[in-house]
């Protein structure tokens, strides 16, 4: 197992240069890799080093680098042959969430790489072990789950499937502190994986609080800003109910929880939306409707925030209070 986290010497590449891939690339380029872009699809080869470029503009503006971004382009390459492949350590699928064109684009990856190299998926959704039976070597293949904007968010989780080697896991998660993420790793897999199944269950709760009539859409996104949005990037959900009293917790469970929904349908109000042909900001009709200019407003509202927000998350990193408590000794 190659231990080195010197990011100028471990090749990366990421195979689908979309929104995702995108911003991936903008990441693992300021974290100093250098990076093969495979962009299979026409539209992509033309505008994905615009998009990159574009991000790293941004990541200048706003402090998260001081180079001319055009010096980071220079280690990046893009094209549509994957043999470029070959000399590259991490391969990050960022395709379509189709698990047929996953399956055949790990078939043009595989048939390239080097046998030690390790093969990722950024799937959102399919489970590990099952894209993983695609592959010929599923001892190396993993879930890398991003979030946007890749470039600026500390998330990442790093999922093992059921024939992952753990030691290629671990070695990614030491990684991925190179990549300024505070990541998960997953020594085992679960559809919807960590922070989906966390916000899964609380999206359940918010359509059966509105469409019971008990608050409005306006309402719950006052509230989870307000509330969880207050403390939440500080310390997640263990340490805020150590932080505030655990008998109150284990009190308001016994009552609560056989009230909460656990209903297995799709609600009524997302499924009438998309029925309609909504997509939220892309069209202007979601859970809210937006003019073209309150939609742009929006993206580039999140894009500024995120900025902040990591800046604050930087400030108090997981470690926070050892560190403080290390400069009193
Ligand atoms: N958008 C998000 O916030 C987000 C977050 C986490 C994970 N993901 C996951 O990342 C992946 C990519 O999502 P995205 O939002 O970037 O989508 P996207 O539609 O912006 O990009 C998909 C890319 O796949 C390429 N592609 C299409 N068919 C292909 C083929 N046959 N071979 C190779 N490439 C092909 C497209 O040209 C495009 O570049 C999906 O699996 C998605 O679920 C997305």
């Amino acid at each position: 197992m190659n231990e080195s986290f010197e990011t100028a010497k471990i090749p990366v590449a990421v195979v689908g240069l979309g929104l995702m891939g995108s911003s991936i690339t903008t990441c693992l380029l300021i974290a100093g890799h250098p990076v093969i872009g495979i962009a299979p699809i026409e539209s992509d080869l033309q505008h994905a080093a615009g998009r990159i470029l574009e991000n790293l503009e941004l990541s200048l503006k706003e402090g998260l680098i001081e180079d001319d971004p055009k010096s980071f382009m220079q280690r990046l390459i893009i094209s549509a042959n994957y043999d470029l492949l070959k000399k590259c350590r991490i391969i990050i699928e960022c395709t379509l969430e189709n698990i047929d064109v996953k399956k055949s684009v790990f078939e043009k990856i595989e048939a390239v790489i080097s046998p030690d190299a390790i093969l990722t998926s950024n799937t959102s959704a399919i489970p590990i072990s099952d894209l993983q039976r695609l592959t010929q070597h599923p001892e190396r293949f993993y879930g890398l789950h991003w979030m946007i904007p890749a470039f600026t968010t500390r998330f990442l989780e790093i999922i093992c499937g059921e024939k992952s080697d753990i030691a290629n896991a671990e070695w990614l998660y030491k990684l991925a502190h190179q990549w300024a993420k505070e990541p998960t790793l997953m020594k085992k897999d679960i559809r919807g994986f960590l922070n989906n199944r966390l916000m899964y269950a609380m999206y359940r709760e918010a359509f059966y609080l509105v469409e019971n009539g008990y608050a409005t859409v306006d309402d719950i996104d006052r509230a989870v800003r307000n509330g969880p949005g207050y403390w939440i990037t500080l310390m997640g959900i263990f340490r805020w109910m150590d932080l505030t009293g655990i008998p109150a917790y284990h009190a308001v469970m016994k009552d609560l929880f056989p009230t909460l929904s656990n209903t297995t349908e799709v609600p009524a109000l997302i499924d009438d939306i998309v029925k309609e042909g909504g997509t939220g900001v892309i069209n202007g009709n979601g859970f809210y409707s937006y003019t073209p200019e309150e939609a742009k407003c929006w993206a580039d509202t999140y894009a500024e925030f995120s900025f902040d927000l990591r800046k604050l998350a930087l400030k108090y990193p997981i470690d926070i209070v050892d560190k403080k408590l290390s400069k009193l000794a």
